[in-house]
């Protein structure tokens, strides 16, 4: 009988620190050993010539979830979870998504259920929170947290899913109670909302226009607003998608004052610009999300933020629409860009378009790419104990890269259901041809074969990066007799 369930063999293995000639023995889903000459597998991977990665963590994603428009995702858990399998990600991390005015603990459960029956990836979810009432907050929440939802989303803008300023600090409160951390789509809605009514009333309605309707500086003065209230309360945050130049600057200000800030962006704000949605008639509504791809210059701050560490993740952001009636074109056949519904799929694209602007290009390092899109978000959402990295008892989740492999991205060849990608025509180097999660080999020779409702659910606390900090906020000082109570 073989020692081992797998062996890969002969690869060269890249952590977040380190890149070493290693073989990777496999037991029980778990890394036995790492070296060589490990013996006899069941099965054994040649990996030889090939990187091999952890599987990536895509810790922001949107998947089955109804959207702020109302509108339902182009992706089900399954068809979701394939495609970022096929892309080298054995994580994800989507949304319990509660609208106002439905119970939290009942939409907790539905979403529950659809990943359970579709996800063939190992995955966590956030609790997205639009209507903080007593119940939620003094109630749910706990019990939520409690049972491993250990982060809470919430959203600064979009009509239907913001909480005010009041709430945001409600939340805060709350999350640093219970040891959960609070992620946040922030931009200033007041701004994003004059605009929009501006631009419609003079006629300006091609989908292009969405990204004159997100003024720059809507997202540098939510940011900034945001950590001003999580200093307030003493309680870290996660600024997600970050966009402009002035937004990775207020980040870069508040981490150099000590402030708990984590933040991300993504490959959309990486690899296209503005331009990217002016196309003919509706077409550049498949760029439509929010905040929109910016300007050449930001594209370059966010690197120079990614290597300074002000940003320590890279998710995809993934919100799939397709491009018809069912999607994009929900409100017919000629929305104005307020009408359509805001995101674009990226599950799969988004370690090849980053292996290959890092690796294959040389902008930074394979461990920074490993740290960036696998182990940092590990750490910071709480599953490094079994995710993100390539070390003896985590889950054996490995991508194993073809680094010479040139794939050109078209409408086709992506496993998702949204029908297009936002990336086409590009071509990228490096490709994850096979994948492996908890060592069950899920995509093979870039088949997938994986099957649907094998996915653990992952639970997990808020961990480290939501703990208090260890100080407490001057404003609630007991010694100082004012605001104590409010803790
Ligand atoms: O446009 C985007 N990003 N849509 C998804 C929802 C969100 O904002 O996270
Ligand atoms: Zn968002
Ligand atoms: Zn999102």
């Amino acid at each position: 009988m073989s020692s081992f369930d797998l062996i890969v063999r002969g690869g060269s293995v890249a952590t977040a620190v380190d890149v070493m000639r290693a073989d990777i023995a496999v037991k029980d889903g778990k890394i036995a050993a790492l070296g060589s000459n490990l013996g006899d597998a069941a099965r054994i991977v040649d990996a030889t010539g090939r990187i091999v990665t952890p599987g990536g963590v895509d810790s922001h994603c949107h998947i089955e979830q109804l959207s702020a428009m109302g509108v339902v995702n182009a992706d089900t858990f399954e068809t979701g979870t394939a495609s970022a399998a096929l892309g080298g990600t054995t994580t994800v991390i989507p949304f319990v998504a509660q609208h106002k005015g439905l119970d939290l603990a009942t939409v907790a459960k539905d979403y529950h259920a659809l990943a359970a029956k579709g996800a063939i990836i190992d995955y966590a979810l956030h609790l997205i929170v639009t209507d903080p009432t007593d119940v939620l907050l003094t109630e749910q929440l706990p019990e939520l947290v409690k049972a491993g939802h250990g982060s809470i989303k919430i959203f600064m803008t979009y009509d239907a899913m913001k909480v005010d300023d009041e709430q945001v600090l409600d939340i805060l409160l709350k999350a640093r109670e219970l040891g959960a951390l609070v992620c946040a789509h922030a931009e200033n809605h007041g701004m994003i909302k004059w605009m929009v009514q501006r631009l419609l009333e003079r006629g300006y309605t091609a989908p292009k226009y969405h990204a004159v309707s997100h003024p720059r500086g809507s997202e540098a003065e939510a940011f900034n607003r945001l950590i001003t209230m999580s200093e307030l309360i003493d309680q870290p945050v996660m600024i997600f998608h970050v966009s402009t130049e002035e937004g990775a600057a207020t980040i870069n200000a508040a981490r150099a004052r000590g402030v708990k800030v984590w933040a991300e962006t993504c490959p959309q704000y990486l690899f296209l610009t503005a331009q990217d949605l002016d196309k003919p008639g509706t077409e550049g509504a498949k760029w439509c999300c929010s905040p929109p791809p910016r300007q050449a210059r930001d594209i370059e701050a966010l690197w120079a933020a990614l290597e300074r560490g002000d940003l320590q993740t890279i998710t995809s952001d993934h919100a799939p629409f397709s491009y018809d009636e069912k999607g994009k074109l929900s409100a017919g056949p000629n929305p104005n860009f307020k009408q359509i519904p805001n995101g674009m799929p990226g599950l799969q694209a988004r370690l090849p378009l980053l292996f290959d602007a890092m690796v294959s290009k040389g902008r930074m390092e394979i461990t920074d790419f490993v740290r960036l899109t696998a182990t940092a978000p590990a750490q910071i959402y709480n599953i490094a104990d079994r995710k993100g990295s390539i070390a003896i008892g985590k889950d054996a989740d490995l991508a194993i890269w073809d680094t010479e492999k040139e794939v050109t991205f078209t409408d086709e060849t992506m496993a998702d259901a949204t029908g297009y990608t936002p990336y086409v025509g590009m071509t990228v180097k490096g490709w994850p041809t096979t994948v492996v999660r908890r060592g069950d080999v899920i995509v093979d020779d870039g088949k997938l074969t994986g099957t649907a409702g094998t996915g653990q659910f992952l639970p997990r606390t808020g961990g480290k990066a939501a703990a208090p900090t260890g100080k407490i906020a001057p404003e609630f000082d007991p010694a100082l007799n004012f605001g104590a109570k409010l803790i």
